[in-house]
Protein backbone atom coordinates (compact mmCIF):
# COMPACT_ATOMS: atom_id res chain seq x y z
CA UNK A 1 0.00 0.00 0.00
CA UNK A 2 1.68 3.17 -1.04
CA UNK A 3 0.15 5.06 2.16
CA UNK A 4 2.36 2.66 4.13
CA UNK A 5 5.18 2.20 1.90
CA UNK A 6 6.28 6.28 1.96
CA UNK A 7 6.55 6.72 5.62
CA UNK A 8 8.71 3.34 5.35
CA UNK A 9 11.41 4.72 2.79
CA UNK A 10 11.54 8.18 5.24
CA UNK A 11 12.35 5.62 7.92
CA UNK A 12 14.73 3.61 5.86
CA UNK A 13 16.56 6.72 4.98
CA UNK A 14 16.48 8.28 8.40
CA UNK A 15 18.77 5.20 9.31
CA UNK A 16 21.38 5.20 6.94
CA UNK A 17 21.66 8.91 6.77
CA UNK A 18 24.74 9.57 8.76
CA UNK A 19 26.29 7.18 6.35
CA UNK A 20 25.10 8.24 2.76
CA UNK A 21 23.71 10.72 0.78
CA UNK A 22 19.51 10.25 1.34
CA UNK A 23 16.69 11.95 -0.15
CA UNK A 24 16.43 11.57 -3.86
CA UNK A 25 19.11 12.07 -6.71
CA UNK A 26 19.19 15.48 -7.04
CA UNK A 27 19.85 15.78 -3.56
CA UNK A 28 24.16 16.14 -2.70
CA UNK A 29 25.83 14.11 -0.25
CA UNK A 30 27.07 16.40 2.55
CA UNK A 31 30.38 16.34 1.77
CA UNK A 32 30.08 17.60 -1.34
CA UNK A 33 28.44 21.21 0.09
CA UNK A 34 30.45 24.06 -1.65
CA UNK A 35 32.39 26.78 0.25
CA UNK A 36 33.97 29.35 -1.51
CA UNK A 37 37.04 30.60 0.52
CA UNK A 38 37.78 33.34 -1.12
CA UNK A 39 34.11 34.79 -1.12
CA UNK A 40 34.09 33.85 3.42
CA UNK A 41 35.01 36.15 5.78
CA UNK A 42 35.30 35.38 9.20
CA UNK A 43 33.64 37.29 11.57
CA UNK A 44 35.57 40.33 13.34
CA UNK A 45 35.47 41.67 16.92
CA UNK A 46 33.42 44.61 15.56
CA UNK A 47 30.63 42.05 14.47
CA UNK A 48 30.42 40.25 17.99
CA UNK A 49 26.81 40.69 19.43
CA UNK A 50 25.91 42.66 22.22
CA UNK A 51 24.40 39.61 24.56
CA UNK A 52 25.13 37.00 26.53
CA UNK A 53 26.63 34.58 24.18
CA UNK A 54 28.94 37.92 22.27
CA UNK A 55 30.63 38.60 26.08
CA UNK A 56 31.66 34.83 26.25
CA UNK A 57 32.87 35.46 22.38
CA UNK A 58 34.35 38.40 23.43
CA UNK A 59 36.06 37.14 26.37
CA UNK A 60 37.69 33.97 24.67
CA UNK A 61 39.09 36.72 21.92
CA UNK A 62 40.53 38.32 25.18
CA UNK A 63 41.94 35.40 26.40
CA UNK A 64 43.89 34.42 23.25
CA UNK A 65 45.10 37.88 22.93
CA UNK A 66 46.45 38.35 26.33
CA UNK A 67 46.72 34.53 28.04
CA UNK A 68 49.64 35.24 30.29
CA UNK A 69 47.95 37.89 31.86
CA UNK A 70 44.28 36.48 32.35
CA UNK A 71 46.08 33.33 33.02
CA UNK A 72 49.36 33.54 34.72
CA UNK A 73 48.91 29.84 36.66
CA UNK A 74 48.10 28.35 33.58
CA UNK A 75 49.84 30.46 30.68
CA UNK A 76 53.54 30.72 32.38
CA UNK A 77 55.85 31.37 29.63
CA UNK A 78 56.28 34.62 27.42
CA UNK A 79 54.02 33.45 24.49
CA UNK A 80 50.22 34.06 24.00
CA UNK A 81 47.90 32.57 21.58
CA UNK A 82 48.21 35.45 19.15
CA UNK A 83 52.50 34.85 19.26
CA UNK A 84 51.94 32.16 16.89
CA UNK A 85 48.14 32.85 15.56
CA UNK A 86 48.84 36.17 14.83
CA UNK A 87 45.75 38.62 13.99
CA UNK A 88 43.93 36.90 16.34
CA UNK A 89 43.89 33.67 14.56
CA UNK A 90 42.77 35.43 11.41
CA UNK A 91 46.00 35.43 9.67
CA UNK A 92 46.16 32.94 6.89
CA UNK A 93 49.83 32.06 6.82
CA UNK A 94 50.33 31.98 10.81
CA UNK A 95 48.42 28.41 11.54
CA UNK A 96 44.63 30.31 11.49
CA UNK A 97 42.00 29.11 13.80
CA UNK A 98 39.38 29.90 10.98
CA UNK A 99 37.13 27.29 10.73
CA UNK A 100 38.89 25.44 13.91
CA UNK A 101 34.92 24.61 14.91
CA UNK A 102 34.29 23.23 12.14
CA UNK A 103 37.19 20.49 12.10
CA UNK A 104 37.23 18.98 15.86
CA UNK A 105 36.65 16.08 16.79
CA UNK A 106 39.36 14.93 14.50
CA UNK A 107 41.68 12.03 14.57
CA UNK A 108 45.38 13.76 15.41
CA UNK A 109 47.81 11.27 14.33
CA UNK A 110 50.51 12.91 17.34
CA UNK A 111 48.22 11.12 20.31
CA UNK A 112 46.69 8.41 17.97
CA UNK A 113 43.18 9.26 18.60
CA UNK A 114 40.33 10.89 18.21
CA UNK A 115 40.22 14.30 20.55
CA UNK A 116 37.50 17.20 20.70
CA UNK A 117 38.52 20.94 19.97
CA UNK A 118 39.20 21.43 23.96
CA UNK A 119 41.79 18.95 23.95
CA UNK A 120 43.43 20.94 20.77
CA UNK A 121 43.16 23.80 22.78
CA UNK A 122 44.90 21.79 25.85
CA UNK A 123 47.94 20.90 23.10
CA UNK A 124 48.46 24.30 22.50
CA UNK A 125 48.58 25.55 26.39
CA UNK A 126 50.47 22.32 27.33
CA UNK A 127 53.03 22.48 25.04
CA UNK A 128 53.19 25.58 22.45
CA UNK A 129 53.07 28.20 25.27
CA UNK A 130 54.35 25.51 27.97
CA UNK A 131 52.01 26.14 30.11
CA UNK A 132 49.15 24.13 32.24
CA UNK A 133 45.95 22.48 30.44
CA UNK A 134 42.97 24.14 31.89
CA UNK A 135 39.83 22.00 33.02
CA UNK A 136 37.96 21.07 29.66
CA UNK A 137 34.66 22.44 31.97
CA UNK A 138 35.93 25.70 32.86
CA UNK A 139 34.07 29.15 31.87
CA UNK A 140 37.64 30.17 30.32
CA UNK A 141 37.40 26.99 28.25
CA UNK A 142 33.54 27.55 27.24
CA UNK A 143 35.04 31.51 26.21
CA UNK A 144 37.73 30.00 24.07
CA UNK A 145 35.48 27.87 21.92
CA UNK A 146 32.36 30.65 21.63
CA UNK A 147 35.70 32.55 20.00
CA UNK A 148 36.50 29.71 17.89
CA UNK A 149 32.81 29.28 16.82
CA UNK A 150 32.49 32.34 16.30
CA UNK A 151 35.47 32.99 13.82
CA UNK A 152 34.08 29.50 12.09
CA UNK A 153 30.91 30.99 11.15
CA UNK A 154 29.32 29.48 8.36
CA UNK A 155 32.13 27.21 7.38
CA UNK A 156 30.77 23.67 6.22
CA UNK A 157 31.58 20.85 8.78
CA UNK A 158 35.21 18.79 7.72
CA UNK A 159 36.23 21.76 5.44
CA UNK A 160 39.90 22.82 5.23
CA UNK A 161 40.51 26.50 4.85
CA UNK A 162 44.40 27.58 3.57
CA UNK A 163 46.93 27.30 6.10
CA UNK A 164 44.62 25.47 8.22
CA UNK A 165 46.60 22.32 8.08
CA UNK A 166 49.23 24.45 10.31
CA UNK A 167 51.35 26.09 9.16
CA UNK A 168 51.95 26.08 5.38
CA UNK A 169 54.04 23.34 4.44
CA UNK A 170 57.24 23.64 2.47
CA UNK A 171 59.65 21.42 1.57
CA UNK A 172 61.06 18.98 3.39
CA UNK A 173 64.68 18.26 1.56
CA UNK A 174 66.02 21.51 2.79
CA UNK A 175 68.17 21.56 5.91
CA UNK A 176 69.35 24.44 7.91
CA UNK A 177 72.68 25.63 8.50
CA UNK A 178 73.53 26.43 12.50
CA UNK A 179 76.36 28.82 11.92
CA UNK A 180 74.59 30.79 8.84
CA UNK A 181 71.45 31.02 10.77
CA UNK A 182 72.92 32.42 13.84
CA UNK A 183 74.64 35.47 11.36
CA UNK A 184 71.49 35.83 9.87
CA UNK A 185 69.67 36.02 13.51
CA UNK A 186 71.38 39.50 13.56
CA UNK A 187 71.48 40.40 9.84
CA UNK A 188 67.94 40.38 9.64
CA UNK A 189 67.08 42.27 12.70
CA UNK A 190 65.85 39.32 14.35
CA UNK A 191 67.82 40.18 18.03
CA UNK A 192 66.33 43.57 17.65
CA UNK A 193 63.36 42.79 19.11
CA UNK A 194 63.43 39.11 20.19
CA UNK A 195 67.24 40.16 21.72
CA UNK A 196 70.60 38.51 21.74
CA UNK A 197 69.40 35.51 24.13
CA UNK A 198 66.19 35.14 22.60
CA UNK A 199 64.24 35.75 25.22
CA UNK A 200 61.47 38.50 23.69
CA UNK A 201 60.53 41.49 25.63
CA UNK A 202 57.33 42.32 27.05
CA UNK A 203 54.90 41.60 23.88
CA UNK A 204 57.75 39.83 22.10
CA UNK A 205 57.80 36.17 22.76
CA UNK A 206 60.75 34.75 23.58
CA UNK A 207 62.04 32.17 20.66
CA UNK A 208 64.24 29.66 23.34
CA UNK A 209 65.09 28.93 27.08
CA UNK A 210 63.09 28.70 29.96
CA UNK A 211 59.95 31.05 28.66
CA UNK A 212 59.84 29.87 24.91
CA UNK A 213 57.63 27.12 23.41
CA UNK A 214 57.94 23.62 24.19
CA UNK A 215 59.76 20.70 22.49
CA UNK A 216 56.42 19.49 22.42
CA UNK A 217 55.05 22.08 20.43
CA UNK A 218 55.04 22.25 16.50
CA UNK A 219 57.48 25.53 16.74
CA UNK A 220 59.86 23.06 17.57
CA UNK A 221 60.03 21.24 13.78
CA UNK A 222 62.37 22.15 12.28
CA UNK A 223 60.26 22.80 9.40
CA UNK A 224 57.02 23.92 10.93
CA UNK A 225 59.24 26.61 12.17
CA UNK A 226 60.92 27.82 8.77
CA UNK A 227 57.11 27.89 7.12
CA UNK A 228 56.37 30.50 10.12
CA UNK A 229 59.59 32.13 10.06
CA UNK A 230 59.21 32.48 5.94
CA UNK A 231 55.72 33.59 5.94
CA UNK A 232 55.41 36.06 9.05
CA UNK A 233 58.89 37.40 10.25
CA UNK A 234 60.46 39.83 10.57
CA UNK A 235 57.41 41.13 11.85
CA UNK A 236 58.32 44.02 9.97
CA UNK A 237 58.65 42.71 6.62
CA UNK A 238 57.52 39.39 5.97
CA UNK A 239 58.00 37.79 3.08
CA UNK A 240 61.48 39.03 2.39
CA UNK A 241 63.38 35.70 3.65
CA UNK A 242 64.34 33.24 1.25
CA UNK A 243 63.73 29.37 2.38
CA UNK A 244 66.86 28.26 2.84
CA UNK A 245 67.03 31.41 5.55
CA UNK A 246 64.27 30.68 7.01
CA UNK A 247 65.52 26.71 7.43
CA UNK A 248 68.82 28.31 8.88
CA UNK A 249 67.34 30.56 11.36
CA UNK A 250 64.71 27.36 12.52
CA UNK A 251 67.57 25.28 12.91
CA UNK A 252 69.43 27.80 15.06
CA UNK A 253 66.63 28.73 17.06
CA UNK A 254 65.44 25.34 17.76
CA UNK A 255 68.94 24.32 18.36
CA UNK A 256 68.78 26.26 21.65
CA UNK A 257 67.45 24.86 25.40
CA UNK A 258 63.79 24.93 25.77
CA UNK A 259 60.94 23.84 28.20
CA UNK A 260 60.41 19.87 28.18
CA UNK A 261 56.96 18.57 27.28
CA UNK A 262 56.28 15.33 29.68
CA UNK A 263 55.15 12.26 27.86
CA UNK A 264 56.41 13.31 24.30
CA UNK A 265 58.05 10.11 23.74
CA UNK A 266 54.26 8.67 23.43
CA UNK A 267 53.87 10.61 20.98
CA UNK A 268 52.37 8.98 17.05
CA UNK A 269 52.05 5.60 18.84
CA UNK A 270 51.47 4.13 16.17
CA UNK A 271 54.89 5.31 14.62
CA UNK A 272 54.86 7.26 11.31
CA UNK A 273 56.48 10.78 13.09
CA UNK A 274 57.45 13.86 10.77
CA UNK A 275 61.12 13.43 10.15
CA UNK A 276 61.59 16.71 11.65
CA UNK A 277 60.12 16.06 15.31
CA UNK A 278 63.10 16.66 17.78
CA UNK A 279 62.38 14.14 19.77
CA UNK A 280 62.51 9.60 20.21
CA UNK A 281 59.36 8.42 19.33
CA UNK A 282 58.24 4.99 17.82
CA UNK A 283 60.10 4.22 15.09
CA UNK A 284 61.72 7.44 15.03
CA UNK A 285 65.65 8.42 16.18
CA UNK A 286 65.30 12.44 17.06
CA UNK A 287 66.37 15.28 14.47
CA UNK A 288 68.42 17.97 15.95
CA UNK A 289 67.36 18.14 19.39
CA UNK A 290 67.48 21.12 21.54
CA UNK A 291 70.89 21.53 23.57
CA UNK A 292 69.25 20.71 26.88
CA UNK A 293 65.75 20.55 28.32
CA UNK A 294 64.50 22.88 31.20
CA UNK A 295 62.41 20.60 33.42
CA UNK A 296 58.76 21.83 33.98
CA UNK A 297 57.74 22.61 37.70
CA UNK A 298 53.89 21.19 37.46
CA UNK A 299 54.77 18.19 35.13
CA UNK A 300 51.39 16.60 35.98
CA UNK A 301 49.61 19.61 35.09
CA UNK A 302 51.07 19.42 31.16
CA UNK A 303 49.41 15.92 30.35
CA UNK A 304 46.52 16.05 28.26
CA UNK A 305 45.54 12.37 28.77
CA UNK A 306 43.26 10.57 26.16
CA UNK A 307 39.35 11.16 26.47
CA UNK A 308 38.88 7.86 28.91
CA UNK A 309 35.98 5.45 28.23
CA UNK A 310 33.15 5.13 30.22
CA UNK A 311 30.19 2.76 31.65
CA UNK A 312 31.80 -0.65 30.96
CA UNK A 313 34.11 -2.76 33.04
CA UNK A 314 37.34 -0.64 33.32
CA UNK A 315 35.86 2.51 32.59
CA UNK A 316 35.90 5.47 34.58
CA UNK A 317 32.31 5.14 35.94
CA UNK A 318 32.70 1.54 36.73
CA UNK A 319 35.76 2.15 38.71
CA UNK A 320 35.35 3.02 42.42
C1 LIG B 1 54.30 28.51 19.58
C2 LIG B 1 53.22 28.75 18.66
C3 LIG B 1 51.77 28.53 19.12
C4 LIG B 1 51.15 29.07 20.21
C5 LIG B 1 51.71 30.04 21.23
C6 LIG B 1 49.79 28.55 20.19
N1 LIG B 1 49.62 27.73 19.14
FE1 LIG B 1 47.91 26.76 18.60
N2 LIG B 1 48.87 25.89 17.05
C7 LIG B 1 50.16 26.16 16.66
C8 LIG B 1 50.47 25.42 15.46
C9 LIG B 1 51.79 25.47 14.71
C10 LIG B 1 49.31 24.69 15.13
C11 LIG B 1 49.09 23.79 13.96
C12 LIG B 1 49.76 22.49 14.16
C13 LIG B 1 50.59 22.08 12.98
O1 LIG B 1 51.16 22.93 12.29
O2 LIG B 1 50.68 20.89 12.76
C14 LIG B 1 48.31 25.02 16.15
C15 LIG B 1 47.01 24.50 16.17
C16 LIG B 1 46.01 24.96 17.00
C17 LIG B 1 44.62 24.55 16.93
C18 LIG B 1 44.04 23.56 15.92
C19 LIG B 1 43.69 24.27 14.65
C20 LIG B 1 43.12 23.34 13.59
O3 LIG B 1 42.23 23.75 12.90
O4 LIG B 1 43.60 22.20 13.48
C21 LIG B 1 43.95 25.22 17.89
C22 LIG B 1 42.45 25.16 18.19
C23 LIG B 1 44.92 26.05 18.59
N3 LIG B 1 46.14 25.87 18.02
C24 LIG B 1 44.61 26.90 19.64
C25 LIG B 1 45.57 27.61 20.37
C26 LIG B 1 45.26 28.36 21.57
C27 LIG B 1 43.88 28.51 22.16
C28 LIG B 1 46.43 28.88 22.02
C29 LIG B 1 46.67 29.66 23.29
C30 LIG B 1 46.30 28.95 24.51
C31 LIG B 1 47.48 28.49 21.06
N4 LIG B 1 46.91 27.71 20.10
C32 LIG B 1 48.82 28.85 21.16
C33 LIG B 1 51.05 26.99 17.29
C34 LIG B 1 50.81 27.70 18.45
C1 LIG C 1 59.73 44.22 14.87
C2 LIG C 1 59.95 43.19 15.86
C3 LIG C 1 60.23 41.78 15.38
C4 LIG C 1 61.23 41.37 14.54
C5 LIG C 1 62.26 42.21 13.83
C6 LIG C 1 61.13 39.93 14.46
N1 LIG C 1 60.08 39.49 15.24
FE1 LIG C 1 59.52 37.54 15.49
N2 LIG C 1 57.90 38.16 16.54
C7 LIG C 1 57.63 39.47 16.89
C8 LIG C 1 56.35 39.51 17.56
C9 LIG C 1 55.68 40.75 18.13
C10 LIG C 1 55.87 38.19 17.59
C11 LIG C 1 54.53 37.72 18.14
C12 LIG C 1 53.49 37.79 17.05
C13 LIG C 1 52.50 38.89 17.23
O1 LIG C 1 52.30 39.36 18.37
O2 LIG C 1 51.92 39.31 16.20
C14 LIG C 1 56.90 37.37 16.96
C15 LIG C 1 56.81 35.98 16.84
C16 LIG C 1 57.83 35.17 16.39
C17 LIG C 1 57.84 33.73 16.43
C18 LIG C 1 56.72 32.83 16.97
C19 LIG C 1 56.53 32.98 18.46
C20 LIG C 1 57.71 32.53 19.26
O3 LIG C 1 58.12 33.25 20.18
O4 LIG C 1 58.28 31.47 19.00
C21 LIG C 1 59.01 33.31 15.86
C22 LIG C 1 59.47 31.88 15.69
C23 LIG C 1 59.73 34.50 15.44
N3 LIG C 1 58.98 35.61 15.78
C24 LIG C 1 60.95 34.50 14.82
C25 LIG C 1 61.55 35.65 14.30
C26 LIG C 1 62.72 35.63 13.44
C27 LIG C 1 63.48 34.38 13.04
C28 LIG C 1 62.99 36.93 13.10
C29 LIG C 1 64.06 37.45 12.16
C30 LIG C 1 63.94 36.98 10.79
C31 LIG C 1 62.00 37.76 13.77
N4 LIG C 1 61.15 36.94 14.49
C32 LIG C 1 61.96 39.14 13.71
C33 LIG C 1 58.41 40.57 16.65
C34 LIG C 1 59.51 40.58 15.80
Amino acid sequence: MPSVMKPMGVLLCGAVMAAAACGGADTKPATAVSFNEDAWHPKLEADIPNDSLGASIKRGLYLLRFTPESLPQYATSSLRCTSCHQNDGLKKTSAPLTGAHSRFPKYMPRSGAVISLADRVNYCFTRSLAGNAIPVGSREMVDILSYLAFISYDVPVGTKIAGTNGIISMKDTLVGDIARGEQLFTAKTCVTCHGPEGKGNGPIPALWGATSYSIGASMAREERAASFIMHNMPQTAPGTLTAQEAFDLAAYINSHPRPDSPGKEGDWPMGGAPADVPYDTKDHKAHRPPASLVTRANPQGTLVPNPPSVGRAGGTLGAK
